[in-house]
């Protein structure tokens, strides 16, 4: 069956994704007795919290007629009062539970979004680097990305955001805290960004959405606290799930919380509700809407990431490394320190090898994926940030084992070591 010339480029394009995970599984098979330093996944690994697995356990002994009928595509009213409190809570606004659709993750809530919004040929900026998913979903509703530069340490560069803007832009997507930078935007960018978009708004006469994909609200340390934006700004949705607040990233569960003052809401949320129809989710799963209706407060223990997210700063600076502030999620995004000129000169033999190999010239590697392929060399595994439209950078997650970030602190110094050479 021939695949479809869109799907294949998306193949080509997540190509070294796939390389990362692949590169994994040959390392643990030709060798299980030794360990894979693993730090490519952002796979959250905490225990859901007690409250939810007690929850879920009446529910499934709910016998009651219609549990597992289907339901209105928004999903439950219970569950979207107590989304609503959630988000009017936390975004300082008030949110009613008519406000709210319940989706399949928050990445089911912004492909319900994007399809909801996007003509072909619109446009929707993301700051670079940006979660590596963005750029498929927004191509594959018709939507044209566009980047926009950050500032130091990857602060917001609100500057560079206007200068994004253009006659076809739909909407901004704001990631905080980010992946892959653990930034968390504070308060002032917030402010300053709202006036970039309101002014943009006056001057011709549409306002992009403002898209707040927020699904590491709750992972934030060292007291660091992710503001409200919901009442900066009006034409804002919110958009997350409960996969690394309750740790559950595999049942499923998100929402997505619309402004009251967005222009035309009562068409957007028909149109949200068209979306979960003919993107064929439905509706989110059932189960698991009664489940969060009851917990949605809960949080899983994240002072076990703060400990492991300590432990990794510490062995990166000492082996060397700068990299951004870590205020949130659970990702490190390092920078790849200059190749030195024994193995400047050992890439450039490798890298013409696989070019006569391949009839072809030697394809430049980008510093990332040239640093993660001599990292893979020592069993340690991240992600280059080529991915995140970041050449020159590199992702770790520490959603891993604890006993891992100890024992790949001294790799991490011997490898980058030789690196230098
Ligand atoms: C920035 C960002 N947005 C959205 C998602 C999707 O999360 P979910 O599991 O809720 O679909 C992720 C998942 O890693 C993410 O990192």
């Amino acid at each position: 069956m021939p695949v479809a010339k869109a799907v294949r480029a998306d193949l080509e394009r997540a190509s070294w994704i796939r390389r990362m995970f692949e590169e994994g599984r040959r390392l643990r098979e030709a060798d299980p007795s030794l360990p894979v330093y693993d730090f490519s996944l952002g796979n959250p690994d905490l225990e859901p919290p007690e409250a939810l697995l007690r929850a879920l356990r009446e529910l499934v002994a709910d016998t009651a007629k219609g549990t597992h009928a289907y339901m209105p595509n928004v999903g439950y009213r219970e569950t979207r009062e107590a989304i609503a409190r959630k988000v009017s809570r936390e975004h300082a606004f008030p949110v009613a539970f008519s406000d709210v659709v319940m989706t399949v993750g928050a990445a089911g809530g912004l492909n319900v979004l994007l399809h909801a919004i996007l003509d072909s040929g619109d446009e929707v900026v993301v700051v670079r680097p940006w979660f590596a998913e963005y750029r498929f979903y927004i191509n594959k509703h018709g939507g044209r990305m566009v980047e926009a530069g950050t500032g130091p340490g990857f602060a917001l560069d609100v500057d560079a955001i206007r200068r994004a803007l253009g006659p076809r832009t739909k909407a901004l997507i704001l990631n905080s805290p980010n992946n892959p930078t653990g930034r968390i935007y504070p308060r002032s960018d917030v402010e300053a960004l709202s006036a970039v978009l309101l002014a943009h708004g006056e001057a011709t006469g549409t306002s992009p959405l403002l898209i707040v994909d927020e699904p590491y609200r709750d992972l934030a340390y060292e007291g660091a606290v992710v503001p409200p934006v919901m009442d900066a700004y009006p034409e804002t949705v919110v958009c997350s799930s409960f996969s690394k607040s309750l740790s559950v990233p595999g049942e499923r569960i998100g929402y997505l919380a619309v402004s009251s003052r967005c222009a035309d809401k009562s068409l957007l949320m028909d149109a949200l509700a068209m979306g979960m129809r003919t993107l064929g989710f439905v509706n989110a799963p059932a189960l698991m809407q009664r489940a969060v209706a009851r917990v949605a407060d809960e949080k899983a223990d994240i002072a076990s990431y703060a400990r492991r997210r300590a432990l990794l700063l510490e062995a990166v600076r000492s082996a060397g490394l700068a990299f951004a502030p870590p205020e949130g999620a659970f990702y490190l995004f390092c920078e790849v320190p200059p190749r030195g000129p024994k193995g400047r000169a050992a890439d450039a033999a490798r890298a013409a090898a696989s070019g006569a190999a391949t009839g072809g010239a030697a394809a430049a590697e980008s510093p990332d994926v040239a640093f993660a392929m001599f990292l893979k060399d020592y069993r340690i595994l991240l992600v280059p940030g080529s991915g995140f439209g970041m050449p020159g950078w590199a992702r770790l997650s520490y959603a891993v084992d604890e006993a891992l970030i100890r024992g790949v602190a001294p790799e991490l110094k011997a490898a980058l070591g030789k690196w230098r050479e």
